[in-house]
């Protein structure tokens, strides 16, 4: 199939979302379609705070957020959705993401659809930003929440990460820490 761009069906039939962190995994909202995909640009970080799902306001885990880097692609999976699942999205990645209009690339299908990313920039209140990947690794190790512990949302994504064929170094290699700390 020739790549082509979004097509006017699309756009009246669903929404694309593009999903790079526990939305590759955790898949609890219907979806008409879904397909691994890509988009440009940007690189996953486990920058961002999460007080609400594997953490607690007082002791946050580090979940992912993307930050912008020319170049990079980044492997994920692109859910076509009806408007009505946003309501519950917005509400699960409420704690300082904000939706991002993006173009993303079906691998399958070979096409470039219009869609929306999760996204938390640094100036959302739990932001954390960069830090070692050994102390980064650590904070994961140590940090809980309502949705689970946060060393799962790591091992999870990990291993879905290497289902999909994904290279991504900074998440293998904070899996490789957490493994080794934990005595594996
Ligand atoms: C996503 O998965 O696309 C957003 C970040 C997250 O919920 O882990």
């Amino acid at each position: 199939m020739n790549p082509s761009s979004h097509s006017p069906q699309q756009a009246r039939d669903g929404h694309w979302v593009f999903g790079y962190g526990s939305l590759i995994y955790k898949v609890d909202f219907p979806y008409r379609q879904r397909e691994v995909a890509s988009i440009e640009g940007y690189a996953r970080r486990f920058w961002q705070g999460s007080h609400d799902h594997r953490g607690t306001p007082d002791a946050p885990g580090r979940v992912l957020t993307l930050v912008p880097e020319p170049d990079h692609v980044c492997l994920g999976m692109a859910y076509l959705v009806d408007g009505e699942v946003f309501a519950h999205l917005d509400h699960r990645e409420k704690n300082g993401y904000e939706r991002r209009q993006v173009s993303i690339r079906l691998r399958e299908s070979d096409l470039s659809v219009a869609g929306t990313v999760y996204f938390a920039g640094q100036d959302n209140p739990a932001w954390l930003g960069p830090a070692d990947a050994s102390e980064i690794a650590r904070h994961i190790g140590r940090s809980r929440g309502p949705s689970g512990s946060n060393r799962d949302y790591l091992l999870k994504l990990a291993r879905a990460l290497r289902e999909l064929g994904a290279e991504d170094s900074h998440v293998f290699e904070l899996e490789q820490y957490l493994l080794q700390s934990a005595g594996h």
